[in-house]
């Protein structure tokens, strides 16, 4: 991760309207690219344990959807470039978010 980038998703975010995020896509998503390798919801019974799960991270102290939507444009470390749009991101976002631990 650069660190440069670590001011522009707050510039960008208070410049354009927020997309509204569709979680359902987000699930085909996330269904389609990421279990591969992430636990993506509490009903996926295997998954591997090099990479967190979507509803641990969603439960972490200080997780937040937007800043999770802009780090997802960004391939991660041992992670195929996925090419998400920004819609994409946020949809996945909003997705990962709603499965915090209640
Ligand atoms: C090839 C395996 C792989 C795939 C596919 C993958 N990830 Fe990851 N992901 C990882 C690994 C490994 C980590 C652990 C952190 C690291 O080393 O980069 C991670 C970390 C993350 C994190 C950050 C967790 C943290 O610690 O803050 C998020 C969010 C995430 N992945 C989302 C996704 C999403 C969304 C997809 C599907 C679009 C996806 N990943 C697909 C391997 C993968």
């Amino acid at each position: 991760m650069r660190a440069g980038w670590f001011g522009l998703p707050v510039l960008l975010l208070a410049t354009f309207p927020a997309h509204a995020a569709d979680p359902g896509n987000g699930e085909i998503l996330a269904k389609r690219w990421c279990t591969g390798c992430h636990v993506v919801s509490e009903s996926q019974t295997k998954g591997t344990d090099i990479a967190p799960s979507f509803p641990a991270i969603a439960s972490r102290p200080g997780f937040d959807e937007h800043k999770l939507a802009f780090f997802l444009l960004e391939p991660h470390p041992k992670m195929t470039n996925m090419a998400l749009s920004r819609a994409d991101t946020g949809d996945l976002a909003a997705y990962i978010a709603a499965q915090k631990h209640k």
